[in-house]
């Protein structure tokens, strides 16, 4: 796609802005500059929070032997996939943030999957052209190729201290020795069961005996565990190369999808440059695209800059910043793709001069309805994608968030490997104008196309301030660039990593245009003034699971906190 000028966009900031891009006095507040990071001070100690213990205490184990925070999110992600199937794993994609402390560069590594060669948008439609929502989300044509693999190898190649095969070796031991999966893994398969029935390896991995595995029983998975041997053995090419891609394409082909060896000898685990934004002395550094979650939350914060929320009473805070989400869920919808195949304005979204002309429109009373696009109602995702956050002694960071996409990916295990596939390829604007299952409505720019990364939400984040900082990070499919935002704003208002990932929190994506909220997150006059504001507010239930680590520089004192909404989750300091 060519880059062109959103001429609606920008005529809308103008309209609003009484004919004027620019803030009243012309000249928008400069954001301060960035704090500088702070140098030779190491933590000395370690901290890990993640969705599962037995994936934090995998972590733990891999720096008590020496290696750093890279080598334990290796870890950290691959128990994961064994432990905790339903929301991320070997078959699904990965995005993170990382810090590192020899140099204090932050690098983003971009492990999302890719389309294959042959997709062909018509394997998405009915014969009366409605959208095929099966297709979209089960099965093997809703998986890309698989990214985590590639992207574990190049952490730990790249940026870890110990051999890949000691970062892999916790899960396979899991995988070999075997878990009781938890509530929430019982929950997710028997869910899912009628999906998992469809295709005989994911029964004979998911339901044995015909059942989900029943409360205390302890589970296996040595195919997985075969297939990660292999990946320690032989790094990249161990899953992309030979045995493991072989059966991988041979599964998916016999069930009707369309992969090649091409695809995934091809497949490239990328790194590029995250998106940093100034505010309020914090520097936050997070996802750019191919996820739209760091140019909306940059876009959101360069917003919400020229107000002093602290100043406010509860319902003028959750307005501006409900319109402010509003203003860049808009903008994700109509500009955001892969950046390998498209072209986006991002100097133009993430300007503090265009935010000031957005500023502008929001009037200080009032909600501006979202009128602009079609409304697509989103039915109400489950939590099925995961974040984790490290800090290491020597003050590395990672930021990890990682994903199957919907509840257990596709549902279809290829055979032979252990690997549950995602189903990724919903997060294409595989049909124009239809919304995928976050209800978020796409444009060409993110319209599939071989090799294309499909556009994600995920937002892992590292926020510096003059005296802390914090790793942060959460699932929700749309919800997440929300989640993450306010979890920031929190930070920045002094909360500790329990106050954070315990925080009530709210959501709007432009359309459909209603608040979502849960349930305590407002009191009765605050949602009375939004309501009179004329704000639709919504009760949500499914929220979080955030994990996230803060580290003191201060007092250097660390601390990591597992969503509480998620009671298998541990954040640990060692
Ligand atoms: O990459 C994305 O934005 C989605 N595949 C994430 C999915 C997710 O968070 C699921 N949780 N509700």
């Amino acid at each position: 796609m060519r880059f062109s000028v959103n001429w609606r966009v920008l005529a809308l900031s103008l309209l609003l802005a009484g004919g004027s891009a620019f803030a009243a006095d012309g000249s928008p507040k400069a954001a301060p500059p960035a704090p500088a990071h702070a140098g030779s001070l190491r933590p000395g100690h370690a901290a890990v929070a993640s969705a599962n213990f037995h994936a934090t205490e995998a972590g733990l184990e891999v720096l008590a032997k020496g290696g750093n925070a890279f080598d334990a999110a290796v870890a950290v992600a691959s128990t994961l996939s064994i432990v905790e199937p339903e929301s991320s794993g070997t078959g699904g994609g990965f995005m993170a943030v990382l810090h590192l402390a020899k140099d204090g560069r932050d690098v983003f590594i971009d492990a999302r999957e890719t389309a294959p060669a042959a997709v062909n948008p018509r394997d998405y439609l009915n014969p009366d052209g409605s959208p095929n929502r099966d297709a979209a989300l089960r099965g093997p044509l809703s998986a890309g190729i698989p990214g985590q693999p590639a992207g574990l190898a190049l952490l730990s190649g790249r940026y870890g201290r110990l051999p890949l095969a000691q970062s892999l070796a916790p899960a396979i031991r899991i995988a070999r020795d075997g878990f009781q999966p938890d509530e929430r893994l019982r929950g997710a398969i028997a869910g899912t069961q009628k999906d998992l029935e469809r295709w005989p390896a994911s029964a004979a991995k998911y339901l044995p005996g015909g059942k989900p595995p029943a409360k205390g029983a302890v589970w296996r998975d040595p195919d997985q565990a075969r297939t990660l041997e292999l990946l320690a053995a032989h790094g990249h090419d161990g899953f992309y190369r030979g045995e493991t891609a072989q059966k991988l394409v041979d599964a998916v082909r016999a069930a009707g999808g369309n992969w090649t060896l091409a695809d995934l000898t091809g497949y490239q685990a990328k790194e590029r440059t995250p998106i940093s934004v100034d505010y309020r002395g914090y520097k936050i550094v997070t996802a750019p695209p191919p996820s739209s979650g760091g140019v909306a939350i940059a876009e959101i914060l360069n917003i919400l800059s020229g107000y002093d929320l602290t100043k406010m009473d509860a319902a003028t805070r959750a307005h501006y910043i409900i319109e402010a989400m509003r203003r860049a869920f808009r903008d994700h919808n109509d500009y955001l793709g892969d950046p390998d195949f498209v072209q986006m304005p991002l100097d133009m979204l993430l300007s503090p001069y265009y935010a000031a002309g957005l500023r502008q429109g929001i009037l200080p009373d009032k909600a501006t309805p979202s009128s602009m696009l079609p409304r697509a109602e989103a039915p109400e995702p489950g939590m099925h994608t995961t974040h984790f956050s490290i800090i290491d002694a020597d003050g590395n960071m990672a930021a990890v968030t990682s994903t199957v996409n919907y509840t257990m990916g596709s549902g279809f295990v290829a055979a032979g490997t252990g690997v549950l596939l995602n189903d990724e390829m919903d997060d294409f604007a595989l049909v124009p104008n239809k919304p995928n299952v976050y209800g978020l409505l796409g444009s060409a720019a993110n319209a599939p196309k071989g090799g294309k990364r499909m556009l994600s939400s995920m937002s892992p984040s590292i926020v510096i301030g003059p005296g802390r900082t914090a790793v942060i990070g959460s699932p929700g499919g749309s919800t997440i660039i929300t989640q993450v935002l306010e979890g920031i704003l929190h930070f920045i208002d002094g909360e500790s990593a329990q106050q954070i990932a315990a925080h009530k929190r709210f959501h709007h994506q432009y359309l459909p245009d209603v608040v979502k909220v849960e349930d305590g997150t407002f009191d009765a006059a605050t949602s009375e003034a939004l309501t009179k504001m004329g704000y639709t507010l919504k009760p949500r239930e499914s929220w979080g699971f955030m994990n996230v680590v803060t580290w003191d520089r201060e007092a250097n004192k660390l601390d990591a906190a597992s969503d509480p909404r998620r009671p298998s989750g541990l954040g640990k300091v060692q």
